[in-house]
């Protein structure tokens, strides 16, 4: 396996031309013979699941009320959490809210609640509920964890995996522990399906997997009931997480560099006072943020959520990487994290620097432009980069008007595939304003 740093191989490696199949190293993201849009390594079949999601994925404006309710909800509860005083783990309460978010945009009902609760509950019964006691419900946050645990050390030898995975399943029976990310979904799923038909749903905001049942009623032989689970599957899995790590990534740095935050508070606060954006701030008003968006796109290079090489394998063509030649069936893949402190990034790859992306021109804004991979890159770059960037965007001016924070010094990374952290820990305060 060869880790590459180079952005010129990175264009060839996820060109969208002579496309190089993921490698065998995903199959650990799926049950043995079972590959979904991520895991897939056959090119055909994940252009035609991208192609099958593509519409609830491009209605992602579609989902900015769901945003609005968790980004209340997380303010809400961290309001009534400063009241105690102590110090609080942020991160969780972070995790709590991109899940929920997930849940909502998702499949919007949750399974931890009766009908009647649900009822009762007409704002937030949308939620995964994560957000209401700070619960991890289902233990979806857990169960991710543990898969990401599992997909870092037996992705590096697949061919164990089909066999790990008869052995987890025998064991299922002594530890009644089974794939709980999987069946998560497939219960949200159901939950929603039997709500629907019980209820029948507005059809004023659907939700993603509203999007994918009409495909499948449309056409049950085309998109197959398969391709609903996966596609709800999917959305869970792969947005929760990463989407955590990029908005706590911006919370731990906007705090390390207070002279970021300060001057992130004068662009949200100067707006508000012009009339210009809203409460909450609309997707489209946080387009004229400038500032904003430097400090997502600096915090998501300096900790991007993936953390391992994005490995590919080279096609029949062969290719030539950074002057060397390597033959068809060779693993390769850049690592976003050597891509995003490389000399791209020169002189100050390791400081948090939102301005080099406003000031940066010509040149040197097309070499970090090229380096700059958090999304991926290519025909199996992130189908949900828009929702990731749509919700760190409305989210961290809400916090930042409401709230102080006052963080420990704590933080710590770790890496299982995707880039982890603990310790996003402080105080809460109602905002004092300056
Ligand atoms: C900050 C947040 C996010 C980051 C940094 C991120 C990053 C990535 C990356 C790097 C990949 C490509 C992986 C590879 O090539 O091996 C990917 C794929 C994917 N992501 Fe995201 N993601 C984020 C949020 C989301 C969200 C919110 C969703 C859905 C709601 C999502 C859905 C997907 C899907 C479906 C794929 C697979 C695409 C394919 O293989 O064709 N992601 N993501």
């Amino acid at each position: 396996m060869y880790s590459i740093d180079d952005p010129a191989s990175a264009a060839t490696i996820y060109s969208t031309q002579n496309v190089f199949p993921k490698s065998k190293w995903y199959f650990t993201f799926q049950q043995p013979d079972e590959p979904n849009i991520f895991s897939t390594n056959s090119n055909k079949y994940a252009a035609e699941m991208r192609k099958k999601y593509k519409p609830a994925y491009d209605a992602f404006h579609m989902y900015e009320s769901s945003i609005d309710n968790c980004s209340n909800a997380l303010v809400q509860k961290l309001s009534e959490l400063s009241e105690s005083g102590e110090s609080i783990d942020i991160g969780w309460w972070v995790t709590c809210f991109a899940f929920d978010v997930n849940g909502e945009i998702t499949v919007s009902y949750s399974s931890s609640r009766s009908l009647i609760q649900q009822l009762n509950e007409i704002q937030f019964s949308k939620r995964f509920g994560h957000l209401d006691n700070g619960e991890d419900i289902g233990g979806i946050v857990a169960a991710l964890a543990e898969r990401l645990d599992y997909v870092s050390h037996i992705g590096i030898y697949p061919f164990l995996h089909p066999i790990l995975w008869k052995l987890i399943m025998a064991l299922t029976f002594i530890t009644n522990k089974v794939d709980s990310t999987y069946v998560f979904a497939e219960q949200q799923i159901a939950d929603h399906q039997r709500r629907e038909l019980e209820e029948g749903k507005s059809s004023e905001s659907p939700d993603m997997l509203d999007r994918f049942m009409k495909a499948h009623r449309a056409d049950p032989n085309h998109f197959t009931k398969n391709d609903v689970l996966i596609g709800g599957y999917t959305s869970i899995v792969a947005g929760a997480d990463t989407t955590k790590y990029g908005l706590s990534a911006a919370i731990h740095y906007l705090h390390e560099y207070p002279e970021t935050l300060r001057k992130l508070r004068s662009e949200i606060d100067e707006l508000a006072a012009e009339g210009k954006i809203s409460d909450p701030v609309t997707f489209e008003e946080t387009k004229t943020m400038p500032y904003l968006n430097a400090i997502i796109k600096e915090a998501l290079r300096m900790h991007s959520p993936t953390g391992f090489p994005l490995w590919r394998i080279v096609p029949e063509s062969g290719a030539t990487l950074c002057g060397h030649y390597f033959p068809a069936g060779t693993t390769v893949g850049v690592n976003t994290w050597v891509a995003h402190y490389s000399s791209a990034f020169n002189p100050d790859p390791d400081v948090f620097r939102p301005e080099r992306w406003l000031e940066g021109s010509g040149e040197d804004l097309s070499m970090m432009n090229a380096a700059y991979m958090p999304f991926g890159m290519g025909p199996r770059n992130c189908q949900g980069q828009l929702i990731a960037l749509m919700e760190m965007a409305k989210v961290i001016p809400q916090l930042l008007r409401r709230l102080d924070f006052e963080m420990s010094s704590e933080w710590e990374t770790f890496n299982h595939w995707l880039v982890g952290h603990k310790g996003l820990n402080g105080k809460v305060r109602l905002r004092v304003r300056d």
